[in-house]
């Protein structure tokens, strides 16, 4: 046969296999509202920047009637491209072929890109759309889980991982995406969950829907398992794409600098925050105040909202953001909160992004239902991860920081190298009418007029420690500034913390409390 017959032969092959499951299974596949892998991932890489790998692999299971059965691609492509020009390994499981069930070849798949991804020092693009492990192939299937979720683990931290839930992800596979870094999920699309309503029906006779058990609702507003929220696929696709501009390649990288914008003037940083510490405000103003051209892309939006976090960028550069929420239950710090800044925290440093704090808090959150949810050792993680993060750290004080929350919100003590606070700020261990009421007790229950003399106190506990200037005369605070001047100071800051040094002592690791 002449090379020209064996191309053409190749092309009718190569037509075949991406066909996937077939016309039938593709229009169920858009009946459903859903994109097919293919069209997924053309969607999301740069034009004519995708090359697949592995199209002609097939299953090689002989149990049950699977001998006479062809997989094409075994229900998964694979493949690199880029994503405005940032190269990119991605998987994208295949529903129309055997519902994307994970079998032995299918798995041999995704961990070849995933090796890929490590050796090459690139992001990993995850798309999941699959009924779990293929039942079939029994404990070989199980094994290739198995082999997904040691590679997530050995690639945190080297290279970013970002899970996409387009369609069921169920049973085990949910933790390869547990795994990773980033999990993006669609509104009447995403379904995530360890056992499905019909076991929760047949083990506990209770009836659920897939949505309401782990819909991307659930997961973006409840569990907090999902990062970003989006309404269509091709929205999901502009935030994955927004995403990786602020993220670097690899951990030996930083993130790709743009070029500086001043923030928009529509806001002004000295009309948000209210005089009044009791008055709540949106933070994100404020970040929006300060950061290149106003654009801050949060992460986590609907969970956990007294903790806002997210990357902007200051002067070019990629910065992330954690900061107290004080129109969401004053911006205390709880049991979600804590997890979820804290593992954000983990990431910058992971990836040389310096982290940049804004502190308005009463504390953490007390209450029963708190320390029986664990809110002493979550709380913990976040001192952990401040404590240990050694990339740029820099912390400004707007209003109030009492008690575990100043510590804990990227103080000078976890080593912030910058620390700034406004005029209105107010550090101290409690809040001003806490504090009288315990320290003067007895002048106020002696007084002729309690109420009067609890005034005074307050009045004079306020003017003596709830202030900036207690801190700033130990040098907990390194400067009390304007309002105006923050940008300013957060431009110079980061500026001359660029080829910052500092280390903690060598280690296996540490055994942060998970
Ligand atoms: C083999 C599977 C499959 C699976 C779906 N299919 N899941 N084949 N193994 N796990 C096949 C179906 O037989 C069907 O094939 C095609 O995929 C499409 O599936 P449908 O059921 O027709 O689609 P739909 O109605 O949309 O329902 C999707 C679904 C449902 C909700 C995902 O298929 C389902 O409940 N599947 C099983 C989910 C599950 O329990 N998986 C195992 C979890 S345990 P045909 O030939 O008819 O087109 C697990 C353990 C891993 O994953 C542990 C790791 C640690």
């Amino acid at each position: 046969m002449s090379l020209k017959r064996k191309t053409l032969e190749l092309l009718r092959r190569r037509e075949q296999a991406q066909q996937g499951g077939g016309e039938k299974a593709i229009e169920k596949q858009q009946k459903m509202g859903k994109m097919t892998a293919r069209e997924r991932i053309l969607a999301l890489l740069d034009k004519e920047s995708f090359h697949e790998y592995d199209l002609f692999v097939e299953h090689d299971s002989r149990e049950f009637d699977m001998a006479d059965k062809v997989f094409h691609g075994d229900g998964v492509i694979i493949g690199t491209g880029t994503i405005f020009g940032a190269p990119i390994c991605i998987f994208a499981q295949d529903f129309t072929v055997a519902g994307g069930s994970l079998g032995f070849m299918h798995a041999r798949k995704i961990t070849k890109i995933m090796d890929h991804a490590l050796k090459l020092r690139v992001p990993l693009i995850g798309i999941n759309d699959s009924g779990g492990a293929r039942i079939q192939e029994g404990v070989n299937s199980l094994a290739g889980y198995g082999e997904i979720f040691y590679r997530n683990t050995l690639n945190s931290g080297v290279i970013p991982q970002i899970s996409v839930i387009l369609g069921p992800c169920a049973g085990g596979a949910v933790y390869s995406p547990a795994l990773t870094d980033f999990v993006f999920v669609v509104d009447g699309i995403s379904k995530m969950f360890i056992t499905g309503p019909e076991v929760i029906k047949t083990v506990l006779g209770e009836e659920i829907s897939m949505e309401d058990l782990g819909g991307a609702r659930v997961h973006s507003e409840i569990t907090g398992n999902a990062h970003f929220f989006a309404n269509s696929e091709m929205e999901c696709f502009e935030q994955i794409k927004k995403l990786v501009t602020f993220i670097p390649w690899n951990n030996s990288r930083k993130a790709l600098a743009f070029k500086p914008k001043e923030p928009k003037s529509i806001y002004n940083i000295e009309k948000i925050v209210p005089g009044d510490p009791k008055l709540p405000y949106d933070v994100r103003n404020v970040i929006r105040a300060i950061v290149d051209d106003s654009d801050f892309f949060e992460i986590q939006e609907h969970w956990a909202q007294n903790v806002v976090i997210g990357f902007a960028r200051i002067n070019g550069d990629t910065t992330g953001f954690v900061c107290n929420q004080p129109i969401y239950l004053a911006g205390v710090l709880d049991v979600d909160s804590s997890d979820k800044a804290a593992r954000f925290i983990r990431f910058c440093d992971s990836f040389n992004i310096p982290i940049v704090t804004l502190v308005d808090l009463p504390g953490y959150l007390p209450g029963v239902d708190q320390e029986h949810a664990g809110v002493i050792r979550h709380g913990a993680k976040l001192l952990y991860a401040y404590s240990e993060a050694t990339v740029p750290k820099v912390t400004l004080i707007i209003r109030k920081a009492y008690g575990g929350g100043y510590i804990a919100m990227g103080s000078r003590h976890l080593r912030a190298d910058f620390v700034f606070a406004w005029p209105g700020a107010e550090i101290a261990v409690m809040g001003p009418e806490g504090a009288a009421n315990i320290i003067f007790r007895k002048e106020i229950m002696e007084a002729e007029d309690s109420d009067k003399m609890r005034k005074q106190k307050v009045k004079e506990y306020k003017e003596k420690f709830a202030n900036p200037y207690v801190a700033a005369a130990k040098g907990y605070i390194d400067s009390v500034i304007e309002p105006k001047e923050t940008r300013k100071l957060l431009v110079h800051a980061i500026e001359v913390s660029k080829e910052k040094s500092s280390s903690i002592p060598k280690k296996k690791h540490g055994i942060p409390p998970f």
